[in-house]
């Protein structure tokens, strides 16, 4: 017997691999991956955005608060030399914006 395998019966199984991927990749791997914060941001160097250490050095664990607010609201005009603003993620999940804020503020040196 003969089985073509079209592009419909490929599919599902794709969808899946690449669901099973993103499930065993941290949270801020998956989120930098799907939402693109590389493309601005970089982990130690700065850029046209700061650093995601050189925001954890800025700010204490309890203004946790305001870098939420500033990732579901962007911000601009905080950081000398930055022309861009920040954009606003009002569609990312709490928990996604929650733990990468959590996550940028771990790296604190
Ligand atoms: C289009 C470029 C761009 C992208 C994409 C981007 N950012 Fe930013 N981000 C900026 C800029 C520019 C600033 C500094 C804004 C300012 O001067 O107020 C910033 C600032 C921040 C701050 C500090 C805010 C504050 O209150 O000081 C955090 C936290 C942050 N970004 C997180 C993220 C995360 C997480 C992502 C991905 C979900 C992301 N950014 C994607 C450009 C970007």
């Amino acid at each position: 017997m003969i089985i073509y395998l079209t592009e419909n019966r490929v599919e599902p199984f794709k969808a899946m691999a690449e669901k099973q991927r993103l499930a065993n990749l941290s949270l801020h791997e998956r989120v930098l991956e799907q939402q693109r914060c590389t493309n601005c941001h970089d982990i130690e160097q700065d850029k046209v955005a700061p650093s995601f250490t050189m925001i954890a050095n800025r700010y204490a664990s309890k203004e946790r608060a305001v870098l939420i607010e500033s990732i579901q609201k962007g911000t601009k005009g905080k950081w000398e030399g930055k022309k861009l603003p920040m954009p606003a993620y009002h569609k990312m999940t709490q928990k996604d914006v929650e733990g990468m804020v959590d996550w940028i503020l771990s790296l604190k040196k």
